[in-house]
């Protein structure tokens, strides 16, 4: 047998996205603000916090000094190589960590905040990520979201559906735009405290991934 056919395969494998996403998205933090809302995702989180998909770690730098540790999963190699570089740079100790959302390899009510960016809409499998972040998380503990959301009109909604079924989830690591996460969140028992609409580029122009909300969830104390 050959060496390279014993090498596992990730369970997660996208490696051109992932080259073009550790290069663009620094840009798309810049130019359409995302840097801001990131930060607004982790304000206020303390004690021990899970990030999942955490990507090339961009979340990193804004995790305030009130965490004491967060523990960042992510499936695929690249990415996680660049998140364990940005992990040397953040100022709270960051442990990147293998593994998918769906099977977390992390002890039950572990945490007291979980951080899910952009990642909700790229799981296989939504409905057992949540019930995984709703099992990590402690009674009370807070799940942070920054996350593609379904459309609130019509039209938007047939072009997001028309994305999800064609190119869009190849081009772009497994992302469905027009998942109803927020209803996927409540139906696996969390409380949702917040939630903010916002349009990620601004304008009108009916692009798929535009609709995004900024909400923070709660495991029933
Ligand atoms: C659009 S990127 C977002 C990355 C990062 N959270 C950020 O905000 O820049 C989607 C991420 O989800 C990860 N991902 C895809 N499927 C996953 C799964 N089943 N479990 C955990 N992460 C997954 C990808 O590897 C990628 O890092």
């Amino acid at each position: 047998m050959a060496a390279r056919s014993r090498i596992a395969r990730d369970p997660v494998h996208h490696p051109h996205f992932a080259r073009w996403y550790a290069r663009l998205a620094p840009l798309a933090d810049e130019r359409l603000g995302l840097a801001r809302y990131r930060a607004e995702l982790v304000a206020g989180l303390s004690g021990r916090v899970i990030e999942i998909g955490a990507g090339s770690g961009l979340n990193f730098r804004h995790f305030p000094g009130t965490v004491s540790e967060v523990v960042a999963i992510e499936p695929e190699r690249h990415l996680r190589m660049r998140a364990a570089d940005e992990a040397l740079r953040a100022e709270v100790p960051v442990d990147v960590a293998p593994g998918v959302a769906e099977a977390l390899p992390v002890k039950s009510e572990a945490f007291d905040g979980a951080v899910a960016c952009l990642v909700l809409c790229s799981v296989r499998d939504q409905r057992r990520a949540l019930a995984e972040l709703f099992r990590v998380l402690r009674p009370g503990g807070q799940l942070r979201l920054l996350e593609h959301c379904r459309a609130e009109g019509r039209g938007l909604v047939a072009v997001q559906w028309m994305a999800d079924h064609t190119a869009w989830p190849l081009l772009a690591g497994g992302c469905h735009t027009g998942r109803d996460t927020l209803a996927a969140v409540r139906a696996a028992g969390f409380e949702i405290v917040e939630q903010r609409p916002l349009r990620i580029p601004p304008g009108r122009f009916p692009v798929p991934s535009a609709p995004h909300v900024l909400a923070t969830a709660r495991r029933p104390a």
